[in-house]
């Protein structure tokens, strides 16, 4: 692993460094990449058509017109995954109070689009699969439990993903995946530190101030350090990981799994 070697005094620098590396990596060949993890540009356009013509009557210009349903925000009342939102508008909800439609096969997927981008027709819309096959994904095939912690289960080596569909996009969760080069954490960095008394600390950075840095160690303790008493502190700005080799219809479901993880209730 490539470590980059700083001092103290340099860490707000290295802030930047890390700024650099995001803004410098390869954006067209990602562009290309993400293309079939994403609806099309023309597909969310046409949705924006489709749903005035055939919901806003309802649901509203904004989506939030029926209670309990925020379309634009995402929230629903049981629908989670794209093929959720599918059956939906072909079977009809709320015991006839929606009807069902019988689109075409572009225009379905246009309205769905238009959905999952937020209603922003220059928006980006990633696809959502289904949380129940993301989360066995998880576990298993994807090999994400190896690394991450959910709801108190597994180790702490990488981000605690609890409450991460509370916090992150569907773009940035997908990202974080297919790129994670350009999904780097500048506060989530493996570290390498050695204090005045000749201990060498491997952990993962969780915080940091002037004076003070925490960090997990490779035990998975929570340690506090002073900077004053660290001889030399390196961070490593290289990915954590691999890009994922999941499939595409896979990498949806992980995203559907990551979206429904909002912390215990
Ligand atoms: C005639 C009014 C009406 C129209 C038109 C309508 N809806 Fe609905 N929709 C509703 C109502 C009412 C509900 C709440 C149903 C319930 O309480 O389960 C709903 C619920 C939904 C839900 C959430 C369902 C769930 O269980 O999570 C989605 C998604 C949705 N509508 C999408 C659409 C889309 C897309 C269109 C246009 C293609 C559309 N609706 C057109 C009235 C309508
Ligand atoms: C080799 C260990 C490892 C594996 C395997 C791994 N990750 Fe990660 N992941 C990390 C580390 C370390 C970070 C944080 C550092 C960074 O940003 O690069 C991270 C960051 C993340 C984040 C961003 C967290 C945030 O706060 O935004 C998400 C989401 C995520 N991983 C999901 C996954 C999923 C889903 C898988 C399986 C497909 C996976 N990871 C596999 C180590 C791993």
């Amino acid at each position: 692993m490539k470590y980059l070697r700083v001092i103290s005094q340099a860490l707000r620098a290295m802030g930047c460094l890390g700024m650099l590396l995001i803004l410098i990596s390869p954006g067209a060949g990602l562009a290309q990449e993400l293309g079939d993890h994403q609806y099309t540009s023309q597909a969310i356009q046409a949705g924006l058509r489709i749903y005035s013509r055939e919901c806003a009557l309802c649901h509203g210009p904004q989506g939030d017109l029926v209670g309990g349903v925020n379309l634009r925000l995402g929230q629903f009342k049981t629908a989670q995954s794209d093929e959720d939102l599918r059956s939906i508008v072909t079977s009809g909800a709320g015991a006839g109070q929606m009807p069902a439609f019988n689109f075409n096969e572009a225009d379905l997927n246009g309205v769905i689009a238009y959905i999952r981008a937020g209603f922003n027709p220059e928006g980006v819309a990633i696809f959502i699969g289904d949380p129940a096959r993301g989360e066995a994904l998880f576990q298993g095939k994807g090999e994400c439990a190896n690394c991450h912690r959910v709801n108190g289960v597994g180790p702490r080596t990488a981000p605690d993903l609890s409450e991460i569909g509370a916090i992150r996009s569907p773009a940035s969760l997908q990202r974080n995946l297919l790129d994670p080069a350009t999904a780097i954490l500048p506060i989530n960095r493996p570290v390498r530190i050695v204090t005045r008394n000749e201990e060498t600390i491997i952990g993962r950075r969780l915080n940091e101030d002037t004076y003070t840095v925490q960090v997990i160690d490779s035990q998975e303790r929570l340690r506090s350090l002073q900077k004053s008493d660290l001889v030399s502190y390196e961070i490593s700005m290289a990915p954590s990981k691999p890009p994922t080799t999941l499939s595409s219809a896979e990498v949806a479901d992980v995203v559907g799994y990551l979206l429904s993880l909002r912390g215990l209730q």
